[in-house]
């Protein structure tokens, strides 16, 4: 048993931002079996026998929040993360990404780079939604990190074959579907619950319907998820209407092949319609929202009020390299600017507030790959995957005075924090980062 004492700040659905001071939170194995007011510890040893030595004691500048949830993010692109940002996506794709993704054909690119994902550890985030590439050998080191790191993930090899270069392309979806069902046995042999496997067609346009309409069937064999963009930029959109004259949407393309459903995750959906937002509704098909990468290739604002009006589940996402930041800190912050531009422009529109964004980094996402009954919050049952966050470390970014309040510290932090503050990254229970021992 491990028991936490002290300042313990998550998400409920009733309530964004719940700061819960003086709290005992106990974690047996990887699960949360109580949080409860500190008055009664005494109680709780008897309850649950444990002893003083299992109890750690946040200091006064620390709190506990759960981690932070990335649902949309290519680890293939982390070598361009911060550079080319100058041409809109479907230039940007051809010119940059899949000439960059193209590299790991070479297992030792992949070998090289995967291991810099830990980075996301120390940045927060305890799951991911990642992309690969199309490369199997490439996607298994990618799983084989992510495992040995300890990290929560689904990882998916890129599915793609029509309206890209030939020299990164499937070659027949024969070879699409076994290559991506190897992937899934490779990833079953790991034994994790942690890791799970996610079928990854690039997008409708990459693909062709009856490839989609196989790798669907391949997702309900397994019961995997599955992960795609949708809607990301206008002209994506028309080139969609181009080579699917017959589908009603975008929407539709993806709803014809089998691929909407509870456990799909659509990337971006800015330029989507009435019609379509039903659809996700009624298939409760999470959105993850990518406000630094809709920004930086210049993509379009995401109203996220509206999916959240609409009861659409909605997550946050870097979305590197098209985002340039790999830290969900920084995707909650452009949440809030591109909330707030939009209430710039719209007359009486009611802009994403921080507890809100903070709920959406952990409790949304944790719905969006729909894993809420397992994380997202500190409910008793869930799985202790948390940060332990102090605003008074060495060379600490944040400044704080003796005026501020708990509640001040606490946003100061979100705003301006980074991994420096982040002294301890705890997945199922696990000790994956540790940067200082607290007493
Ligand atoms: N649409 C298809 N592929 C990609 C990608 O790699 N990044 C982004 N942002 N959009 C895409
Ligand atoms: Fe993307």
């Amino acid at each position: 048993m491990k028991v936490f004492v002290g300042t313990i700040v998550h998400s409920t659905w009733e309530e964004p931002m719940n700061i819960l001071q003086n709290t005992a939170l106990g974690v047996h194995d990887s699960e949360i079996v109580f949080i409860e007011a500190a008055q009664r510890l005494e109680d709780l040893k008897t309850k649950y026998s444990f002893i003083d030595s299992d109890i750690t004691y946040l200091t006064s500048s620390q709190f506990m929040m759960p981690g932070m949830v990335d649902t949309h993010i290519h680890a293939s692109q982390f070598p361009n993360n911060g550079i080319k940002l100058d041409l809109s996506l479907l230039d940007w794709l051809n010119t940059y990404t899949f000439p960059t993704e193209a590299m790991f054909s070479d297992v030792k690119v992949a070998q090289c780079v995967y291991p810099k994902v830990v980075r996301l550890l120390k940045n927060g985030t305890t799951t991911a939604a990642y992309y690969a590439t199309l490369h199997l050998e490439a996607s298994k080191v990618l799983a084989q990190v992510v495992h040995d790191r300890g990290q929560r993930a689904l990882i998916g090899k890129v599915n793609m074959m029509v309206n890209c270069p030939e020299y990164y392309r499937e070659s027949s979806i024969t070879e699409s579907v076994s290559e991506t069902e190897d992937f899934i046995f490779f990833i079953k042999k790991l034994q994790t619950p942690l890791i799970k496997p996610v079928i990854t067609p690039r997008f409708a346009v990459a693909c062709s319907l009856d490839q989609m309409k196989q790798l669907g069937q391949l997702a309900k064999k397994h019961d995997c998820h599955i992960q795609t963009h949708l809607c990301e930029t206008q002209a994506e959109v028309t080139w969609i209407q181009e080579l699917f004259p017959w589908s009603k949407s975008y929407t539709d393309v993806y709803d014809t092949a089998g691929l909407l459903g509870a456990k799909t995750i659509m990337a971006h959906c800015v330029w989507i319609e009435e019609q379509e937002l039903k659809r996700l509704k009624e298939c409760n098909t999470g959105v993850a929202h990518c406000p630094n990468s809709n920004i930086s290739i210049r993509s379009g604002h995401c109203d996220v009020r509206q999916l959240i009006c609409r009861g659409i589940k909605v997550g946050l996402a870097t979305d590197c390299s098209g985002g340039y930041s790999s830290s969900m800190l920084d995707s909650l912050r452009r949440a809030l600017d591109v909330s707030k531009s939009l209430s710039i422009q719209r007359q009486n529109y009611q802009f994403l507030t921080l507890p809100e964004v903070f709920r959406l980094a952990t409790l949304g996402g944790a719905q969006v790959v729909n894993m809420e009954d397992r994380i997202g919050n500190f409910e008793i049952g869930k799985e202790f995957d948390s940060l332990l966050i102090d605003f008074e470390v060495p060379r600490s970014p944040l400044d704080i005075f003796d005026k501020d309040t708990l509640e001040d510290k606490i946003h100061k932090f979100l705003y301006n924090g980074d991994d420096r503050n982040i002294v301890q990254v705890y997945v199922a229970g696990r000790c994956v980062i540790n940067n200082k021992n607290c007493t």
